[in-house]
Parts: structure tokens; C-alpha cells; sequence
């Protein structure tokens, strides 16, 4: 059994981390505030949407990567609290992801977003009629904190429990 995550898997793994931080930023910071009545705001809302279609995709050919080429045994013993946690928490990090990704696409669809992008039809004044936005917004803030607790715990691995664990997710070879 490998004993650190493969090459692909640790470029996926921070590749996908970066765009969910930026997407975090511009949902959040970007996009949220803004009326949609700001003619910028069309342009933030095509980045953002490219950018998590791709972050989408991405987490769907790591997890394929992960199938097929296998992961290093789990960190901590079979059990234990904390294994069950890890368990949990990567299951959930990988379906909130993809959920937040599904309820974007589902904004994108109810608002005809592709037409909006080519100029052929406007913003609506909210997004809130749209249940898709709605979800978006709790999922976001749902995917916001697990990922805080996924970073609290490696660093909880990583200098209090001192492990080693951040060299599983790193690009240099160990053996
Ligand atoms: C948007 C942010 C992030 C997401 C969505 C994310 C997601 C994940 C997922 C799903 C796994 C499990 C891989 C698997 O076995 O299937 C994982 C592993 C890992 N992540 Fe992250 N991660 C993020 C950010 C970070 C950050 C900032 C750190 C460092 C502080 C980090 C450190 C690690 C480490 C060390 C592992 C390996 C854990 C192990 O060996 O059990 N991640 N990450
Ligand atoms: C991992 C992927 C994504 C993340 C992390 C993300 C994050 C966010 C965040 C944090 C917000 C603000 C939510 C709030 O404060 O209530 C937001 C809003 C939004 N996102 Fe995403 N998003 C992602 C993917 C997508 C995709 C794929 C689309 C469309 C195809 C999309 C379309 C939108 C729209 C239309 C809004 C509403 C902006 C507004 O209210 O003015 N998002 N997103």
C-alpha cells in the first residue's frame, strides 16, 4: 500500500483547494454584495461559474484517480474517533463540493445563464426566486466549515500530534 497520496492525486487535491478558496472569495465577496443590476457583474459571474464547473470536473477525476491507482492506509487506527472523523469528513468534503457545483449549475440553468453571457438577455433583478440559489448559499457555508475543520485537523496532526501527515499530500517522494 503506498504510504503518500500519487502525483496526480496531490496535484488534484491543491489545484481543487485554490479554486474553492477563490470561489469562496468571489460568491462571498464578488458576487453576493453586488446588485445585479451592475453591468461588471456578469463577467465576475462567468469566471465564477467556469472556475467551479472546472473545480467540479476536477473533483470528479480525482476521485477516479483515487479508485483506480489506490491511497495510503489511514492516517490514524481503524476505530479510533478520529479515523470515523476522517471517514466522515472527506465524504463530506467531496459531496458538498459536488453539490455546491450541482446548485451553481442549477442557478445557471433557471436564470439562462449562457444566454445572459452572450448578451441576448438580462440578469433577473434577484436570484433569490431561484430554490437552486437558495441551496448554493447553505451549502457554501456548509462546505466553508468542513473545510475549516479539515484544515484545523491537519494542522492538529501536523504539529500537535506530530505525524507527519501534510508529507502524505506532498509532491516530493518519501521513498
Ligand atoms: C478547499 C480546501 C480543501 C478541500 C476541499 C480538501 C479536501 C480533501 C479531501 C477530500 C481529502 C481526502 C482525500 C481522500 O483520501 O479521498 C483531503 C486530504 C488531505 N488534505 Fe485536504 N482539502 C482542502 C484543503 C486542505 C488544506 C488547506 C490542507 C492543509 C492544511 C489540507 C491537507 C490535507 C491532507 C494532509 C490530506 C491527507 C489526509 C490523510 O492522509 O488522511 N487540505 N483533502
Ligand atoms: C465549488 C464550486 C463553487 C463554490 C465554492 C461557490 C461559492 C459561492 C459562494 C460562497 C457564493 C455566495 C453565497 C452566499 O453568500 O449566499 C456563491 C454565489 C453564487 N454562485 Fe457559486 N460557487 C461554486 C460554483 C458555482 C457554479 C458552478 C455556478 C454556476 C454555474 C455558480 C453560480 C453562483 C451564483 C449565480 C451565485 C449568486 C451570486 C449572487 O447572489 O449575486 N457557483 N457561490
Amino acid at each position: 500500500m503506498p504510504t503518500q497520496y500519487n502525483r496526480i492525486a496531490v496535484l488534484l487535491h491543491w489545484l481543487s483547494a485554490i479554486l474553492i478558496f477563490v470561489l469562496l472569495f468571489s460568491g462571498s465577496q464578488l458576487l453576493e454584495p453586488v446588485p445585479n443590476s451592475d453591468p461588471g457583474k456578469i463577467g465576475v459571474l462567468q469566471g465564477h461559474a467556469t472556475l467551479g464547473v472546472l473545480t467540479g470536473i476536477l473533483v470528479l477525476v480525482r476521485l477516479i484517480n483515487l479508485k483506480m491507482r489506490g491511497k495510503p492506509a489511514d492516517a490514524s487506527p481503524a476505530g479510533t474517533f478520529r479515523a470515523r472523523a476522517a471517514s466522515i469528513g472527506h465524504k463530506l468534503l467531496y459531496i458538498l463540493v459536488l453539490a455546491v457545483v450541482g446548485s451553481g449549475m442549477g442557478i445557471a440553468q433557471n436564470i439562462d445563464l449562457q444566454a445572459v453571457i452572450a448578451g441576448e438577455a438580462m440578469l433577473p433583478e434577484f436570484f433569490e426566486h431561484s430554490g437552486a440559489r437558495g441551496l448554493h448559499g447553505i451549502l457554501t457555508k456548509l462546505l466553508a466549515l468542513t473545510i475549516l475543520g479539515h484544515i484545523v485537523a491537519a494542522l492538529h496532526h501536523q504539529f500537535v500530534l506530530k505525524d507527519g501527515l501534510l508529507t502524505r499530500m506532498r509532491w516530493k517522494r518519501m521513498d
